[in-house]
């Protein structure tokens, strides 16, 4: 793609995820300026070192960074993936203590250096930190969201498409609600092209979908990353590029429809909280798309995501 003349992008924490972001934006070319901000001296400026000695094949982006948060200054999106990781079999939620203590001691501090950067929380419970830290700042809603179910609704598609014979490009269907274990998908929108999923034929000649299959598939997509997790420790390498197209549709001003988190107002009669569903994401930052509509199920499942999450908050304040 064609790079934003001098856009910048900081990502803020260089572990896995943090370094994952980096790497994708600058191999997709997501921005001009890529800076990776971490407090870890060493660690920081080794991941920056590696990444810079790959800039012969990373077209006209460039890789910058350091321990010091100068290395943010001017930035026009801030990725942050700063905190403590899930451990195998720990949920999302679990993490809100240690990691809101971090996002509120770094946020002022951020703004200090990029005071008009649209920011994207990916560090978990990234719903509930959305909330504390948009409440901390007093952001604008639109300009403080997190990546919410963006990389779930890419775990969806994939698997839908490997059932369905299609690519996935072709899969048009979203994962709302919590990132975490109240997270469901829009089955009333879900479509293959224009045919609603339960109508789709498999080009391989095998059954269609069943209500009891798609239901399997929303649990395997809800409990994709305990099994990475378990496996290797962490997940990086898919929200790294869903970062990414989320930094994109930022940065190229594009009112892409991505389901990141946005602190809701009276959507379907939620407020207070920070829940993916269908949003326009352009330079100004996200705004969730009103007309998305709900089944009488998915409502209900909406309101209980929202529920879960204000227990969170709650326990936080
Ligand atoms: C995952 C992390 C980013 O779902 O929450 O892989």
């Amino acid at each position: 793609m064609s790079v934003i003349e001098n856009s910048k992008l900081t990502v803020v924490g260089a572990g896995a995820v943090g370094s994952s972001v980096a790497y994708a934006s600058l191999i997709r070319g997501s921005a001009r300026h890529v800076a990776l901000y971490d407090i870890a001296t060493e660690k920081t400026e080794a991941e920056v070192l590696d990444l810079s000695h790959g800039a012969q094949f990373t077209g006209s982006s460039d890789i910058t960074g350091g321990s010091d948060i100068s290395v943010a200054a001017g930035s026009h999106v801030i990725v942050i993936t700063a905190g403590a990781k899930q451990k195998p079999g720990q949920t999302r939620t679990e993490l809100a203590g240690v990691n809101a203590n971090i996002l509120k001691t770094m946020m002022p501090r951020l703004l200090d250096v990029a005071p008009d950067a649209v920011f994207v929380i990916v560090t978990n419970p990234c719903d509930v930190l959305t909330v504390l830290a948009q409440e901390a700042t007093d952001l604008p809603v639109e300009r403080i969201f997190a990546s919410g179910t963006v990389l779930d609704t890419s775990r969806l598609r994939v698997k839908i498409a490997q059932r369905a014979g299609v690519s996935v490009a072709s899969v048009h269907a979203y994962i709302v609600g919590e990132h975490g274990d109240t997270e469901f998908p829009l089955w009333s929108h879900a479509t293959i092209g224009t045919v609603p999923i339960l109508d789709w034929q498999p080009l391989d000649g095998q059954p269609k979908f069943t209500v009891d299959e798609l239901d399997q598939i929303a649990v395997d997509v809800r409990d994709a990353a305990y099994k990475v997790i378990q496996g290797k420790g962490a997940t990086n390498y898919a929200i790294g590029l869903s970062s990414a197209r989320i930094v994109e549709a930022v940065l190229g001003d594009q009112n892409a429809v991505l389901p990141v988190s946005t602190v809701l107002d009276d959507f379907h009669g939620v407020s207070g909280v920070a829940l993916s569903v269908p949003s326009i994401v352009n330079a100004k930052g996200a705004a969730p798309i009103r007309e998305t509509t709900f089944s009488a199920n998915e409502l209900g499942l909406f309101r209980r995501s929202a529920d879960a999450l204000r227990e969170v908050a709650v326990s936080l304040r």
